[in-house]
């Protein structure tokens, strides 16, 4: 059978996690990788014997390649899914999908046009309990979702520190649309993709002379950076969103705080409610009503390697044409609560539709 080709944009420290996991899979081959930071592309080309090496991305777009892996910093995310889409690969992106929904929406418009599958590799939607929760939601376990909570918090630690994760320009803002994005999409995607009516937002800045390196992106991974030292994004931000369906989330992130850390959600239904939180062990419980009294049940997972799971999962829509798990209006509906949480935070007033 003739496997399909696949090309990477963007050498840094995720490339290793998409790289592995099509290696993994043995109707894939990786044809192809592009990175303007010369020293880096040969730095992992010779890694994985990857034998296309392309300074300019647009060039490995004339390749005959069919799927591509889009692992640059953000700014650079629509352009090049657009150019890819449009000319004839399948798209798997990094999240955040872009800059913002104007940008969102022209990638899901050109992926619709051109008939290409495009995912965003939101891989917290892999872990097993990612999907336990989801079939909970699905099934009507949990009853009305009427209210949840998502946090994802650092005490000092910042990803990329004055590189483009830091850069207002390239990234677009900081713990929010880095890792507080992972959180959102997972609830909204739980929630069944409620429609925002309202949404409140804040940032602060208050670390920024107590920052440290958070260890992100692997320093091994880091061959020929550097880094501006600019740092003119937030490190903590908040937001409560009330949607259309009367459900509200309230959603935290920070890279740096005097807080507990780690990635905690909790989910309020009418019939159960679930916690899921990286602290406690076991991690997820349920807070159900046996027979009228309140009861608690503890679950575990076998543990899974979530990047080798999304991209197995999009090379399957690939070959068998089935819809990847990002639908368009969650990838649309994300970056709207994202947007819009910068929005009301600079104009200090919450934001309605
Ligand atoms: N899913 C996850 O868990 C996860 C984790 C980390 C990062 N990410 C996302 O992956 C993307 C890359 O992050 P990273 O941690 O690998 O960062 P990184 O800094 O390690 O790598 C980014 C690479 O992109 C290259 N680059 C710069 N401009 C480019 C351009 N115009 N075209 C192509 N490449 C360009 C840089 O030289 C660098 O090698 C970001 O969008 C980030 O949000 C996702």
């Amino acid at each position: 059978m003739k496997k399909l080709k696949a090309g990477i944009i963007g050498a840094g420290g995720i490339s290793h996690s998409h790289i592995d996991g099509f290696r993994q899979l043995s109707d894939v081959e990786i044809a192809a990788i592009s990175d303007p930071n010369e020293e880096k592309l040969a730095f992992v080309a010779e890694k994985f014997g990857i034998l296309k090496r392309f300074v300019n991305w647009e060039d490995i777009l004339k390749e005959p390649i069919d799927i591509i892996s889009i692992c640059s910093p953000n700014a650079f995310h629509a352009q090049q899914a657009i150019a890819a889409l449009k000319s004839g690969k399948h798209v798997i992106c990094e999240k955040p999908v872009a800059m913002n929904v104007e940008e969102a929406e022209m990638i899901v418009e050109t992926a619709k046009q051109t008939g290409s599958k495009f995912m965003v590799a939101f891989c917290h939607r892999f872990a097993p309990h990612s999907q336990f929760m989801k079939k909970m939601a699905e099934n009507g376990q949990m009853g009305e979702i009427y209210y949840a909570k998502a946090s994802y918090l650092r005490r000092r630690g910042i990803p990329g520190l004055g590189t483009w994760f830091t850069t207002k320009k390239l990234a677009g803002g900081g713990p929010l649309i880095d890792v507080g994005v992972h959180i959102l999409d997972l609830m909204i995607y739980i929630m069944g993709c409620p429609e925002p009516d309202l949404i409140l937002g804040v940032t602060y800045n208050k670390f920024k002379n107590q920052a440290v390196d958070g260890g992100w992106p692997p320093v091994w991974s880091r061959v020929g950076d550097r880094p501006t030292g600019i740092f003119d994004v937030e490190d903590l931000a908040a937001g409560l969103i009330k949607f259309k369906n009367d459900a509200t989330l309230f959603l935290e992130s920070s890279w740096a705080g005097n807080s507990e850390t780690g990635l905690k959600i909790a989910l309020f239904g009418t019939k159960s409610g679930i916690q899921y939180s990286t602290s406690s062990q076991p991690p997820l419980k349920i807070y159900s009503d046996l027979n009228g009294v309140v009861a608690d049940t503890t679950v575990e997972f076998p543990s899974r390697n979530v990047y080798h799971a999304e991209i197995e999962h999009f090379v399957s829509c690939v070959k068998n044409n089935t819809q990847p798990i990002t639908t368009p209006k969650e990838i649309i509906t994300v970056i709207k609560i994202i947007q819009n949480i910068y929005k009301s935070a600079e104009i200090g007033k919450p934001i309605e539709f």
